[in-house]
């Protein structure tokens, strides 16, 4: 019997703490087990991804291996009777990409609880455009507009141009909400004033009042992706029962706060796991970003690149540099 072979990226740990990636053939007997093979046609670029493929054990303990929290493709094999062979599905989070062979590889191999059939009102590739960072923005979109209407005020997003913060400023905007994007990149007002933003803040405006415990409430809601400085003074200036999410560290793992915006406002602040969430609830997130609140501008929000073409992306999102999402074509 000949085994199936395939494409994938490969990080080896060359020497200590020392770290190559390449683009290898692999052959389907090497996956792990798992009740559902998947032919992967689109992958995505994800910040932990980044962290996976250049070494991060916090992300991946083992190499070599094979980066990718993210795919969309179709089942090929499956031992569950919730997949059918020729299924189209999607598989984001879990341990997919971490210490599972990942979506940067043409074919993966995961139990079925992990696995959402795609929804309709989206194809494979669009999938991909969302990806974790659009789950995470759906999840972080839905804690907020939960508790506050979009008449309530202004909600500010930041890391803006980032995957989940463009996406977070294009669902808000879609929704109705006004939305104020901080921004890092100077160039990037027509891009977020596309996606819907009404205004652009720089870092250093949203990080004033460091020294002080409460700042003027100016927000109804706030989209954090970075944490820090940022995601503090943001707290300090939410408004009366405001909602808070916070998801990301690229800023700053750290929070220097007091109580006052929880004790005297009745700030909430929500935290964000996509990576954990109940099956139940990830599937009417993607429920949402398939069907009512699809951006209409959801292409406009991503480049296209192959397996070769992602080392420069890698490095490009290591460096807080890039712009919207880089999808990744699996199928050539
Ligand atoms: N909790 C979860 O389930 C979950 C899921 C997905 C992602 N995340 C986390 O969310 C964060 C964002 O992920 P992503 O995929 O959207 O990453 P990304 O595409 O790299 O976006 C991050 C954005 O943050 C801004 N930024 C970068 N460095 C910064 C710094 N030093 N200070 C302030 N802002 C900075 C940049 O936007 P501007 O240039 O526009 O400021 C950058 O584009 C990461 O920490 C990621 O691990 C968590």
């Amino acid at each position: 019997m000949t085994v199936k072979t395939y494409t994938a990226m490969v990080v080896e740990e060359m020497e200590k703490n020392h770290f190559s990636r390449s683009i290898t053939t692999k052959t389907v007997d090497q996956l792990p087990d798992g009740e559902v093979l998947i032919k992967v046609c689109w992958s995505s670029l994800n910040y932990k991804d980044a962290l996976s493929a250049s070494g991060n054990r916090g992300v991946t303990k083992k190499y070599p291996h094979t980066p990718g929290i993210d795919a969309s493709g179709v089942v090929e094999e499956s031992r569950s009777d919730a997949f059918q062979p020729g299924d189209k599905v999607i598989v984001t989070s879990y341990d997919l990409g971490m210490n599972t062979s990942g979506g940067f590889g043409q074919y993966i191999r995961v139990p079925a609880s992990w696995v959402v059939p795609l929804p309709a009102g989206l194809d494979l590739r669009e999938s991909m455009i969302f990806g974790t960072a659009g789950f995470t923005a759906g999840m972080s979109v839905m804690a907020l507009t939960d508790s506050v209407p979009a008449d309530r005020g202004e909600i500010l997003v930041t890391g803006a141009t980032g995957g989940v913060g463009s996406l977070s400023v294009a669902l808000l905007a879609g929704l109705g909400y006004s939305v104020t994007a901080v921004s890092g990149k100077k160039e990037a007002e027509p891009f977020l004033t596309g996606l819907g933003a009404k205004k652009i803040i720089s870092r250093d405006d949203a990080t004033v009042g460091q020294d002080r415990p409460l700042l003027k409430g100016i927000w109804a809601g706030v989209v954090d992706t970075v944490g820090g400085e940022i995601l503090a003074s943001a707290i300090k200036a939410t408004d009366l029962r405001g909602i808070v999410t916070c998801c990301g560290n690229v800023a700053s793992p750290d929070l220097p706060l007091t109580v006052f915006p929880f004790i005297l406002r009745g700030v909430s602040l929500i935290g964000i796991d996509s990576q954990n969430c109940p099956m139940e609830h990830r599937r009417k997130v993607w429920q949402h970003l398939a069907g009512e609140w699809k951006p209409t501008q959801l292409s406009d929000l991503c480049r296209e690149v192959t397996l070769d073409g992602l080392e420069s992306e890698i490095e490009k999102i290591l460096g807080g540099g890039q712009t919207g999402r880089v999808v990744v074509r699996m199928d050539t």
